[in-house]
């Protein structure tokens, strides 16, 4: 298509429509065929309504076609819409949350997911999915912590071009386009407080939260969707600076870039614009392309270019960077892409898409505690499963709205189609709701603990508990639960507790009193299964954390790659001597980033270096022997942190720059090599300028954050 040629017809109402994105409620009609949707108190007419650019989460296939075909009907250059929906941590066929896909430190599974993702969602009618999330995340308080892939920077580069690639491919069958999101540093808000102000240097900001976006951009990501907060007292989607100048111009993003919903209104709830006019002024301004669900562009535009506040030119970029991706998307050729409502009731919860999703819940639970009652002997004779968690098929998590939870494999028939019927025995102990204090049913569960030989106690929070809007204060399990798993566990100290959470819970106590605990984070349509295999040992744990759970709520924000302060804590006692620790609990957090058991032991070499020194533009190889001496097959997640000891501006304690998952035998042993080169060493300076400086580098090689062996070089 020549997009430039089409939008030369375009009127400049039908080009500001372009740039509009709607609620499909909006072209609702009834049985006679007339609009019943909300257009007319928003002053949209049925013209207007009918030269929309774009809308959001259509649900089916059948729903798809029959709009799509309804609005080119009536679209006088039959533009096709594209169908854009949240397809987060997969379609109907739901894969662990993201939190879970950091925490698996495999990216190739992740592309997998994704690429399955994109194929049930694209045969069902999505043409772009608003993903990935991968705004960098400290404070568990956050709800949205479960839609990113965690706290490391390093690691959410690898995950985001992961899921791009995933998605989006060539962008031919099967494909959906990506939407990166939120930039920038949503996952900055103050007080982990959802929507909350984000106030940072900019040297934070670029070290740690941009590069994440700027890695899908590298990969080629179609759009980018901007954030709520602010950066820089500016709300994103009217942030020139962050838009125009950081993502546009250094980055060299020329795709779409989309407002989140109703945010370019919000600009003036925040304050920087006085009315709806202004709001548009400052988004269009920023190069923020499509306005998401409000119509501030729809009312202003003509008025903003009469004043000659804004000049056509503005409209006409964003207006044929949305043609062109249409064009890209082969939209023009074919409006449905590749809908098909037979091919999506074959495709969709295929066996083959089953099988990974329960494949990647394996790969991303975390072995937190261990005192040997795990693997499960699948000869036990009677197992209990116990717990809000045990049977339901909410475990998908937030951000699974396609999905239905009947479709969800639950832990109670993983475990049956496992052990058979007989075998597996429930309660369901006591609720996980906030708000819940029913006791009534914990005696049941107990009693039920006592008389099995084994017991699996599924508790943590609720899948709404996390995901959009859902902050906490406190992040503890519920008094509740900690009731049913004191008394269950004394019950039964064969008892191994596995967790379902959106976030990081601070859970000392349940460290305590469990004698095993498995964080299957929300794990999505295969959970159950996932969980039976786990625990049983035919496969052997092997996420490690993705995110630092902290050992109280007010740690938070807390993270492994933070300065070292002049007075930092000098071990994980309550310290009182005038330094950086609190004086009632611990400062330490319960389990550091990178951290995970598993059913073997591995035993790690000293770390060697090919050199002592390293010139700027040469590279070392820093090598660790990994050998696995415990008795099982196990993987392990081979992590390598750097160090900058002295610089001209602090440098963290230590960062992740690189890491390998490998795969060891009883007795095996492998030899794993990092190369270090410049790119690992380089910081911003105080001009905000990337250089690596001469000095000394400590490089650890070990089994999570907390590795204290180290070899240095000089960098010279
Ligand atoms: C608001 C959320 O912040 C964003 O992540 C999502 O993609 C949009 N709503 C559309 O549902």
């Amino acid at each position: 298509m020549d997009c430039k040629k089409l939008l030369k017809k375009l009127t400049l109402k039908e080009k500001v429509m372009q740039i509009t994105q709607l609620i499909p409620r909006m072209f609702d009609t009834d049985d006679t065929g007339a609009l019943t949707g909300p257009i007319a108190s928003l002053n949209i007419s049925e013209e207007d309504l009918y030269n929309t650019g774009s809308v959001l989460n259509v649900y089916g296939a059948q729903k798809s076609i029959s709009l799509q075909n309804r609005y080119l009907e009536r679209n006088k250059h039959k533009i096709p819409m594209i169908i854009m929906q949240d397809v987060i941590h997969g379609y109907k066929t739901i894969y662990p949350i993201q939190l879970g896909l950091g925490a698996s430190f495999n990216q190739e599974m992740v592309k997998e997911c994704s690429s399955m993702a994109a194929k049930e969602s694209s045969v069902d009618g999505v043409h772009l999915t608003f993903a990935p999330m991968v705004d960098l995340v400290r404070d568990a308080r956050w709800g949205r912590v479960m839609e990113s892939t965690g706290e490391d920077p390093y690691l959410n580069c690898v995950m985001s071009k992961a899921q791009v690639e995933g998605y989006q491919g060539d962008l031919g069958k099967y494909k959906v386009a990506g939407c990166v999101k939120h930039i920038a540093a949503y996952g900055a808000s103050e007080s982990g407080l959802d929507y909350n102000t984000v106030d940072m240097s900019e040297r934070t900001l670029r070290e740690y939260y941009l590069p994440a976006y700027k890695a899908a951009v590298d990969a080629g990501v179609e759009m980018v969707m901007t954030s709520f907060n602010t950066v820089e007292g500016i709300p994103s989607v009217g942030n020139k600076w962050l838009v125009d100048d950081v993502l546009r111009k250094e980055w060299g993003f020329n795709g779409v870039v989309i407002s989140d919903f109703n945010a370019v209104r919000e600009l003036i709830t925040h304050g920087v614009a006085k009315d709806g006019k202004q709001a548009a002024l400052m988004s269009i301004n920023a190069t923020t392309d499509i306005e998401m669900a409000t119509t501030e562009y729809l009312q202003n535009v003509e008025q903003l270019i009469k004043e000659g506040k804004l000049s056509e030119k503005q409209i006409d970029d964003a207006v044929l960077r949305v043609l062109e991706l249409k064009d890209k998307l082969g939209l023009f050729e074919n409006p449905h892409k590749d809908t098909d409502v037979e091919l999506a009731k074959e495709i969709v919860l295929c066996k083959e898409h089953r099988d990974l999703a329960r494949k990647m819940a394996e790969e991303s639970a975390v072995l937190l505690k261990n005192n040997g009652i795990l693997p499960f002997n699948k000869n036990v004779k009677s197992v209990a499963v116990i717990g809000p968690h045990a049977n339901t098929g909410n475990i998908n998590g937030f951000w699974s709205y396609s999905a239905d939870p009947k479709n969800t494999t639950t832990v109670l028939q993983g475990l049956k189609n496992y052990l058979g019927e007989d075998r597996v025995k429930y309660a369901f102990g006591c609720s996980a709701v906030l708000t819940d204090t029913d006791q009534s049913q914990i005696d049941e569960a107990v009693n039920l603990a006592k008389s099995c030989d084994a017991v699996i106690l599924c508790v943590g929070e609720v899948e709404t508990d996390s995901g959009e809007a859902n902050s906490k204060s406190n992040i503890e399990l519920t008094d509740l639960q900690y009731k049913l798993v004191e008394r269950v566990v004394e019950a039964n100290p064969n008892t191994a507790v596995a967790l379902f959470t959106g976030r990081p819970l601070a859970i000392v106590k349940l460290n305590e009193i469990a004698p095993a605990i498995l964080n299957m984070w929300m794990p999505g349509t295969e959970g159950g299964p996932a969980l039976t295999n786990l625990m049983f040992g035919e496969v052997s744990p092997s996420g490690r954390l993705s995110m630092t759970f902290p050992a109280s709520t007010g740690q938070c924000p807390i993270y492994y790659n933070h300065y070292n302060t002049g007075r930092p804590a000098p071990n994980r006692e309550i310290t009182y001597g005038y330094c950086a620790s609190y004086i009632d609990g611990p400062t330490y957090p319960l389990y550091p980033f990178g951290y995970g058991l598993t059913y073997s032991e591995f035993e790690y070499s000293p770390v060697k270096l090919s050199s002592a020194n390293m010139t700027i533009d040469g590279s070392i190889t820093a090598s660790v022997t990994v050998k696995n001496v415990g008795k099982r097959t196990a993987k392990e997640v081979v992590q390598m942190y750097i160090r900058d000891v002295y610089a001209s501006v602090v440098r963290p304690v230590k960062e992740l720059k690189g890491y390998k998952k490998i795969e060891l035998a009883p007795n095996e042993s492998q030899t794993v090599e990092f190369t270090i080169t410049k790119e690992q060493l380089e910081f911003y300076g105080r001009d905000l300028v990337k250089r690596a400086e001469a000095g000394t580098f400590y490089v650890f090689i070990g089994k999570d954050s907390d590795v204290s062996e180290y070899a240095e070089f000089e960098l010279v």
